[in-house]
């Protein structure tokens, strides 16, 4: 009985000493997975393509004359076309515009709707055009998301890009129902957005500071 009480008396602070340590072990372990965790995390944000395709694109408003290869400007249509649409009823189309004298016939009109005699397409050598049909609810929306496809499937791609707007004006125009006619186009479209295309020929532009109050957390 003597022995056993003092063979308990000596394990005793031992066991207390490895619990100690087995904690202190622990919390290091927890410390570390949590790091490292966090760590796998940036780099996850930090270098999925995708997203920084989304952050780095910019309005390019200077191009080169040459014309971008077929193969490109094909994948940038292909693009728009996998955007999500209402109901998936794919309510918008896409006119993609080579044509030179198609081109700046295009301009011309969407310059005398701005008022001004500057080229609304900044020199780019191809306008895809995006209309959308009028019969659908959400047409707009799909249009516009067609749009940003375009835009940065273009930016995916080499290729600069910028919205250039009164699509809806144009089309609205004789000219431009006209041109629709001429295209093979019938039915109540309205032109939601021209996504000038090319290669750039300026500096990619800073994009302006995120405004502050641009996101509100409800966690
Ligand atoms: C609906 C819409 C219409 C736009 N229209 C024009 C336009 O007519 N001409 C132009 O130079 N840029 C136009 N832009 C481009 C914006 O000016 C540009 O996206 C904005 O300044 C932010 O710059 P970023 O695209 O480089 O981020 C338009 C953009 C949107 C979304």
């Amino acid at each position: 009985m003597h022995n056993e009480t003092r063979r308990c008396k000596a394990t005793f602070p031992e066991m207390r000493t490895a619990m100690k340590i087995s904690i202190v072990i622990s919390a290091a372990f927890m410390i570390l997975t949590a790091a490292c965790s966090q760590k796998q995390n940036e780099i996850s944000v930090e270098m999925n393509p995708a997203i920084e395709v989304l952050k780095t694109r910019r309005s390019i408003r200077a191009y080169e004359e040459r014309m971008p290869e077929k193969v490109l400007i094909d994948q940038v249509v292909e693009a728009g076309t996998y955007a999500p649409t209402g109901m998936g009823k794919q309510s918008p189309i896409i006119v993609a515009i080579t044509d030179k004298t198609v081109r700046d016939r295009l301009s011309k009109l969407n310059a005398d709707i701005a008022g001004t005699e500057s080229d609304p397409f900044y020199g780019a050598p191809v306008v895809l055009v995006v209309l959308a049909d009028r019969n659908c609810p959400t047409y707009i929306y799909d249009g516009s998301l067609v749009m940003g496809n375009l835009l940065n499937a273009a930016h995916a791609a080499g290729l600069g890009s910028c919205w250039i707007h009164r699509a809806k004006e144009v089309f609205d125009t004789e000219e431009g129902k006209d041109l629709l006619r001429q295209w093979g186009i019938d039915g109540d479209y309205e032109g939601i957005g021209n996504c000038i295309l090319g290669y750039s020929a300026q500096e990619t532009p800073t994009p302006a500071p995120r405004k502050s109050n641009y996101v509100y957390h409800v966690d």
